[in-house]
C-alpha cells in the first residue's frame, strides 16, 4: 500500500478523468518530516531522507505544506538564516510551507507565511476564478519550554493555535473565496478551530485521528482528518451550487483514496523514490559498519554475543529441535521470508518496517538490527507465542497462547493489509495440535 509515486499517480489519473475541467489542489497538513533525534543530534541518513521529502514536495507541486510540531527539528536547521537563499534555491519547497503560529524565537532563523492564497479555474467553475487560502497551524507539544511566556522548541516560538486564528482568520476571509485550515492538531482542538473562530469553509486536521470516508462538522467549518504515512490519500471534494454566490460551497465528500495496486505508479516520480532510497540505505549501511580494526570487530562479535545471551527471546530454530512439525509448516509460510521482502526493496534498515517483519523490535531483547540481532529477522514463532527461550530450557504446557485474531491484527492492520481475515489466514499457516485455535488446547 501507498507511496508517493502512487499518489501522483493518482491525482494524474483523476485530472485526465476529469480533463482539467476541475482544479486539483494537493496540501499537506503537517508532519512530514521524521523528528528521530539521537544523542549525536539528527542522524544522516534521518537527514537524507528528510532532504527527500522536501525534493517529493517540489514534484508534487505542492499549493502549501503546514509545519506540525514534529516537523520542527529538522526545520531548525533548514531554515537557518545563514545559507537560507542557497538552501531555497536547491528546495523551493521550503517556499510553501505555511504557518500562522509558529515563528523564529530570534533572528538566527527564518520563519513561514502564515497563510497563502490560490487562484483556481476550471470549465466546471464558470468564469469567474476562485481564490483559495490555506492557513497553517500546529498543536503546542508537551516538549516546548516555556521561556517568558511564550512555548519555545527548536528556536522557534509556537502560539496557542486556535487564539491565533481567531486574529488571523477574518484578515485572509477578506481575501479569499474559500478558507481552509490546515491543522496539526487533535479532533479537540479541531473542534474549538471550527465552533468559535467564524469563517472558516474547511480544515483538515493532522493528528491521531482519522475519520475514514467521513467529515466531522465543527460550527459552520467542515472537518476531514488525514491518515500518516500516504498509504491512503485523503480527497475532499468540494461542489458549488451554482446558484450561491462566487465561492459557496454546497456539498462536501471526503474519502481515504487507498494508494494500492490498483493506482498507478507514477515513473517520474518513482524513479525519484528509488534515487531517494539508494541515498539513504547507502547512509545507513556507512552509519552500521563495523569498524576495520581487529578491536573493533571483536566489540562487535561481543555486543552480539551478549544480546543474543541477555535476550529472552530464542530464535525459531530453537523450537525447531523439539516442535519439529511446526516448524516445518512455518518454513513454508511467508511469515518465513518476512525479511527477505523488505532486503529485496532495500527497505532491511526501515524502522518505519522492520517492527512487523522481525521479532519483538522495541521489546526487551527484541530485534535491533540484521547484524547485531541476526536470529530475530522474519516473523517468527515468538512473534506470536511470546518470548520463549524460557520455555525451551523448561518445557512445559500452558506456554504461549496466541489470543486471536488480537495478535494477528497488531501487523496485519487496516493500514498494511486492508483484506485480512482471521479464519482464511490461519488456514494457510494452521499448526499445533488440533490445527484449529477452538481446538488447539484440547488435545493435553
Ligand atoms: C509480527 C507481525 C505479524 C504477526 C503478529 C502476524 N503476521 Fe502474518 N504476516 C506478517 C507479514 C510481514 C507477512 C508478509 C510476509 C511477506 O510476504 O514478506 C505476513 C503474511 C501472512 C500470511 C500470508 C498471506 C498470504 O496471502 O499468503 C498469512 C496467511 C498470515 N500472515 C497469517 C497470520 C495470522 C493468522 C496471524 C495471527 C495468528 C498472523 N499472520 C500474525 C506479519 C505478521
Ligand atoms: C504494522 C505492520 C507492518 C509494517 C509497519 C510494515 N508491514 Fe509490510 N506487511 C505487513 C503485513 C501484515 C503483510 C502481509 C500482507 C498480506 O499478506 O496481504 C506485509 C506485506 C508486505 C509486502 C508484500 C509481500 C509480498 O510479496 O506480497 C511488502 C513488499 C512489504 N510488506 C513491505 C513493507 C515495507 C517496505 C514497509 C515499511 C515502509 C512495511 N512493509 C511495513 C505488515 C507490516
Ligand atoms: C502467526 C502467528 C504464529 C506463528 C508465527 C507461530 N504460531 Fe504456533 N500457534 C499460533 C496459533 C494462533 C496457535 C493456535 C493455538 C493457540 O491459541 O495458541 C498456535 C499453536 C501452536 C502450538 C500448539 C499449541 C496448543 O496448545 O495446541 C504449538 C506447539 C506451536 N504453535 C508452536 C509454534 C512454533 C514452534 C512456531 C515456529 C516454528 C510457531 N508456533 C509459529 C500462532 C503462531
Ligand atoms: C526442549 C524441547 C522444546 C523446545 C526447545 C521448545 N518447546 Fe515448546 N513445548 C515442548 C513441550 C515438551 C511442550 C509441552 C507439550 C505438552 O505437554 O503437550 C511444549 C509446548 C509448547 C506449546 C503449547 C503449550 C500448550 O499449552 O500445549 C507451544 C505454543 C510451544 N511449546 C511453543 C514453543 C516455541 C515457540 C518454542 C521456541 C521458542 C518452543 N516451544 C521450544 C518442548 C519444547
Amino acid at each position: 500500500m501507498g507511496g508517493l509515486a502512487r499518489r501522483v499517480g493518482y491525482s494524474n489519473e483523476l485530472s485526465k478523468l476529469t480533463s482539467g475541467q476541475v482544479p486539483i489542489l494537493q496540501v499537506d497538513a503537517g508532519h512530514f518530516f521524521s523528528d528521530v533525534v539521537g544523542e549525536k543530534g539528527m542522524a544522516t541518513d534521518t537527514r537524507i531522507k528528510n532532504s527527500w521529502m522536501l525534493r517529493a514536495f517540489a514534484a508534487l507541486g505542492l499549493t502549501a505544506a503546514n509545519v506540525g510540531f514534529r516537523d520542527i527539528p529538522y526545520l531548525s536547521m533548514v531554515m537557518e538564516s545563514a545559507g537560507f537563499e542557497e538552501r531555497l534555491k536547491q528546495y523551493p519547497a521550503l517556499g510553501a510551507l505555511v504557518s500562522a503560529n509558529v515563528e523564529p524565537a530570534d533572528a538566527s532563523k527564518r520563519g513561514f507565511k502564515p497563510y497563502v492564497v490560490r487562484e483556481v479555474t476550471g470549465g466546471r467553475l464558470g468564469s469567474k476564478p476562485i481564490r483559495v487560502g490555506f492557513l497553517g497551524l500546529t498543536e503546542v507539544p508537551a516538549t516546548a519550554k516555556n521561556v517568558k511566556g511564550r512555548w519555545i522548541l527548536d528556536g522557534f516560538a509556537i502560539a496557542e493555535p486556535v487564539a491565533v486564528a481567531a486574529k488571523l482568520v477574518p484578515e485572509l476571509r477578506a481575501r479569499c473565496d474559500l478558507l481552509v485550515v490546515l491543522a496539526y492538531v487533535d479532533r479537540n482542538t479541531a473542534q474549538r478551530l471550527g465552533t468559535t473562530v467564524p469563517g472558516i469553509d474547511a480544515i483538515v486536521a493532522a493528528r491521531q485521528y482519522n475519520l475514514y470516508n467521513g467529515v466531522d462538522e465543527a460550527g459552520d467549518a467542515v472537518v476531514v482528518y488525514a491518515s500518516n504515512q500516504t498509504k491512503h490519500l485523503g480527497e475532499l471534494r468540494l461542489y458549488r451550487d451554482e446558484k450561491e454566490p462566487a465561492g459557496a460551497i454546497s456539498n462536501y465528500i471526503h474519502r481515504d483514496v487507498p494508494l494500492d495496486a490498483a493506482i498507478p505508479d507514477d515513473p517520474a516520480t518513482l524513479k525519484l523514490v528509488y534515487d531517494a532510497r539508494a541515498e539513504f540505505t547507502r547512509a545507513q549501511r556507512d552509519a552500521r559498519l563495523v569498524g576495520d580494526t581487529p578491536e573493533e570487530a571483536k566489540a562487535f562479535e561481543e555486543q552480539r554475543r551478549l544480546l543474543a545471551v541477555q535476550s529472552p527471546f530464542a530464535g525459531a530454530e530453537r523450537c525447531a529441535s523439539c516442535h519439529v512439525q511446526e516448524y516445518a509448516i512455518w518454513k513454508d509460510s511467508r511469515h518465513a521470508h518476512a525479511f527477505k521482502t523488505l532486503e529485496v526493496r532495500q527497505r532491511e534498515l526501515d524502522a518505519t518496517c522492520t517492527p512487523c517483519h522481525t521479532v519483538g523490535q522495541g521489546e526487551r531483547g527484541g530485534f535491533r538490527d540484521a547484524r547485531l540481532t541476526p536470529q530475530l529477522v522474519n516473523v517468527q514463532c515468538e512473534s506470536c507465542h511470546t518470548p520463549g527461550k524460557q520455555h525451551g530450557d523448561k518445557p512445559a504446557a500452558g506456554f504461549g497462547a496466541v489470543p486471536t485474531p488480537a495478535t494477528c491484527v497488531k501487523c496485519h492492520n487496516k493500514s498494511n493489509d486492508p483484506d485480512f481475515e482471521f479464519a482464511s489466514y490461519w488456514e494457510k499457516i494452521k499448526h499445533g495440535n488440533g490445527l484449529a485455535p477452538a481446538a488447539a488446547h484440547s488435545g493435553h
